[in-house]
């Protein structure tokens, strides 16, 4: 399905890493659909990824910065406007990472240097960018800024550790600062909450695999693959949605309003099957 949905549109995509990246799909989408971006990531993503590589097939270009660091931020934001031509129309921010999760820190013991980076990292750097682009006045009106999510910011998901408050502070942003440029200049922010994903991030996260086959169970449409959430992304960014606004958009297949599924009680069946065959285990 390829079209013209954001012809003419110009943008910033953070994130993309690799080919599993949700970043990567949102970054060939758009530019399928007719829009103009630039990449970014940390100078290590850039070092250890591929995402040189792909700047080069979609005929873009790569300008680090680590978006904890306002300096990088005001840096990439002025080059991008030069090299899109001046103001853009919309900002893809596909940042996530947790030092808890990766040291494998339980949430009972967090160390809380490692918080302050998850949540530095995973949702602050999201009002960085967003305040960055407003002070250079770098966006079109009707402008578009999305960030991804996921619904352990409002349920508990065991093994997602300090990521689910990330998240809900993430959200929070999206929220209050949706307001702000809303009022000004009619620029919208979201955040999508995604399905378990196979990616970097995603697999970092403790017993990733039963969590991806529990709400594949569960989702009445199964889970949403990357390349689905770039889809969700391109209407997001496209003048379809231009009255969406300050919202968590659920985007995983209609996991979040689901209690039990037959799918899933089968599943869970068995395990009652294997007690009554291996009664002394
Ligand atoms: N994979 C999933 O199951 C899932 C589900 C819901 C939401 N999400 C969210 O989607 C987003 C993208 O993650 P992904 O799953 O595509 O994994 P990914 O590992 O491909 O992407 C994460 C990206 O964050 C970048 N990053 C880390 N620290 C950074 C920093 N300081 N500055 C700039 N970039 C930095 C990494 O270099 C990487 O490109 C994250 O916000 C993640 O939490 C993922």
């Amino acid at each position: 399905m390829i079209g013209n949905l954001l012809k003419g549109k110009k943008g910033i995509i953070f994130g993309a890493l690799n080919e599993s990246s949700i970043a990567w799909k949102v970054a060939e989408r758009a530019v399928e659909e007719g829009a103009q971006i630039v990449l970014s990531n940390t100078p290590m993503a850039l070092r250890l990824g591929e995402t040189e590589a792909l700047a080069k097939k979609l005929n873009s270009i790569v300008i680090p910065a680590d978006a904890t660091e306002i300096d990088d931020l005001d840096a990439l934001i002025k080059k991008s406007m030069e090299y899109l031509g001046g103001k853009f129309d919309f900002i893809l921010h596909s940042i996530g990472m947790s030092p808890n999760v990766r040291k494998g820190r339980h949430y009972s013991d967090l160390d809380y240097g490692f918080l302050e980076k998850t949540l530095d990292v995973s949702a602050v750097s999201f009002h960085k960018v967003i305040q960055t682009a407003r002070k250079n006045d770098a966006l079109n009106e009707w402008g578009s800024i999305l960030a991804l999510s996921y619904v352990a910011a409002q349920r508990t998901f065991y093994g997602y550790n300090d990521m689910a408050d990330a998240k809900a502070l993430l959200e929070s942003i999206a929220r209050s600062f949706g307001y702000i440029y809303g009022r000004e200049k009619n620029v919208r922010i979201n955040t999508i909450s995604q399905s378990p994903t196979p990616t970097t991030a995603g697999q970092g996260v403790k017993g990733f695999d039963h969590l991806m086959d529990y709400s594949e169970r569960m989702s009445p449409l199964g889970n949403a693959t990357a390349d689905d959430c770039a889809d969700y992304c391109i209407v997001m960014f496209s003048d379809l949605t231009r009255k969406v606004t300050m919202q968590n958009l659920f985007h995983d297949g209609g996991f979040s309003s689901m209690g039990m599924s037959l799918r899933a009680i089968e599943q869970y069946n068995k395990s009652f099957e294997y007690d009554k065959e291996h009664p002394f285990d």
